[in-house]
């Protein structure tokens, strides 16, 4: 089959040209021609493979490049990248390798197109085209890699314990790449993930962490973390989601599968938002049930301040995974933190109970709403509508109180330096006490937050507490 119409960008001529100025012959490879045949058609990387030096290679590129781009060069791995028109490409001269039992980093040898395509983790990701001019767009297909991206089938061309072994990252690859295409791992490279399992340890928690956001970015993420799960991976990566599993009962009572429960929720979340954070608050909400979960006689399975203590397993978690230990880590323990606030809201939908949520929340008060929404996992279709359209009346709440109030970026009505100079004080406690009181007074809407009402407000609290007012 030839896919010339695959190469219309002008950097595969060039690439083309220069392979041949340098008498080696030269592909296309990997990603790139996947994505092309499986219609999925925004390649930002592109793999290039050269029988010989993919170094010289990229170097003659550059040269031949209006742009005359930098390459950068990695000695160790024998590869070359660089830049042009917005797309990475990447240069690797064709190889056979074989790799030590403790490490990622290859012995490598120089092979031919076929010894690299051996090497590759996936038959799908195995597709090459040819950049020659005797057969320029031909395909080059050894292991029917066609037919499996047909078939939808994760499959390594070699045996799968020494396609994962060498390179465990793989067995988190294959579990991406059938979530993202809604593809199935066929059977004997799924056991052979169960069994290599726990070669993952040798790999950077970052690159782990890589393959976990791609999955949490698919429109369907349940399908990896079953697999994940299934395979027993997850019981390394995200022990806390594991300990959700199960369902105890005693006395008749049982309380529902919170690890299903929450991939229900990341699957709900995926469709009403692209928010990577937010779904990782999906998949975390309920990681406190575990530690806090006890059966009381009278009322049954309880889980006491599971938010909370959710919250604190965020930092833990993140931390351990090498994860930002920044804004983005904040947003999701404050995401996990209130995920239950709305919900004991909308049976009784009251200004001041909207006020406070509003308040706490902040500018992510639509984001909690949007994780609460996709928390309604019922299969009884009254109860569904019944605790969305509750949802409904909170948010059409706090859009009226927020017109009314703007509470959301809350900034006092009173400053402290205005405090201070009513009563001629010096930086105190009584400041903090007034203004508390001002802030509970507009979050009880007993006062409304102007400035005026505020201002009395304070005179009267200041009396209270013993101040004198001057020139009032
Ligand atoms: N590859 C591999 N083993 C790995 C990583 C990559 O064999 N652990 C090979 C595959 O042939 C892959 C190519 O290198 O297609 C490029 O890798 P990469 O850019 O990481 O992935 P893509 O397949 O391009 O897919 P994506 O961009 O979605 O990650």
């Amino acid at each position: 089959m030839n896919y010339k119409q695959a190469l219309k960008h002008p950097i595969f001529k060039i690439i083309s040209q220069s392979a041949e100025a340098l008498g080696l012959e030269s592909y296309v490879i990997g990603g790139f021609v996947r994505d092309y045949l499986l219609e999925r058609r925004n390649a930002k990387d592109i793999d290039i493979v050269a029988v010989g030096s993919g170094i010289d290679l990229a170097n003659k590129v550059a040269e031949n490049l209006p742009t005359q781009p930098k390459v950068q060069v990695f000695k160790t791995y024998g590869t070359a990248m660089l830049r042009f028109d917005d797309i990475e490409i990447e240069f690797v001269g064709a190889r056979k390798e074989s790799y030590n039992e403790d490490s990622r980093n290859p012995v490598v040898e120089n092979g031919t197109l076929e010894d690299d395509q051996n090497r590759r983790d996936f038959t799908i990701n195995a597709l090459a085209l040819s950049l020659n001019e005797a057969n320029y767009g031909e395909l080059l297909d050894p292991f029917n890699g066609i037919e499996d991206l047909d078939k939808g089938i994760i499959r390594t061309p070699l045996n799968p314990d020494i396609t994962y072994s060498d390179d465990p990252l793989r067995m988190m690859r294959a579990i991406r790449f059938a979530t993202q295409l809604s593809f199935k791992i066929e059977d004997n490279s799924l056991k052979s993930i169960s069994k290599n399992k726990d070669r993952i340890k040798i790999i950077t928690k970052e690159r782990i962490v890589v393959e976990l956001n791609k999955i949490l970015e698919s429109d369907k993420p349940s399908i990896g973390f079953k697999l994940l799960e299934n395979t027993r991976l997850l019981d390394y990566i995200l022990p806390e989601l594991t300990a959700l599993k199960g369902i105890d009962e005693i006395e008749g009572q049982r309380h529902k599968d919170n690890f299903y429960h929450t991939l229900e929720v990341v699957d709900n979340i995926a469709k009403t938002t692209d928010n990577l954070w937010l779904r990782w608050a999906a998949l975390l909400h309920d990681i406190g049930k575990a530690p806090t979960k006890k059966f009381h006689k009278k009322i049954g399975w309880t889980f006491h301040a599971h938010e909370f203590v959710g919250s604190k397993m965020v930092y833990k978690l993140f931390k351990r995974l090498k994860m930002p230990l920044n804004d983005k880590m904040k947003f999701v323990q404050k995401m996990v933190l209130m995920s239950s606030r709305p919900i004991v809201l909308a049976t009784e939908v009251t200004d001041s109970a909207v006020r406070r949520l509003v308040f706490d929340a902040g500018e992510h008060v639509d984001d909690l709403m949007t994780l609460c929404e996709a928390d309604i996992t019922t299969k009884n279709p009254k109860k569904f509508e019944k605790y969305h359209n509750n949802f409904k009346r909170v948010r059409d709440k706090i859009i009226e109180v927020e017109e009314r109030d703007r509470v959301r970026d809350f900034q006092p009505p009173v400053s402290g330096e205005e405090i201070m100079k009513a009563f001629n004080l010096r930086p105190s406690r009584e400041i903090g006490i007034i203004k508390e009181a001002i802030k509970e007074a507009i979050l009880e809407g007993e006062i409304p937050n102007e400035h005026d009402a505020a201002f009395q407000l304070m005179l009267e609290k200041g009396k209270s507490l013993g101040l004198k007012a001057v020139g009032v």
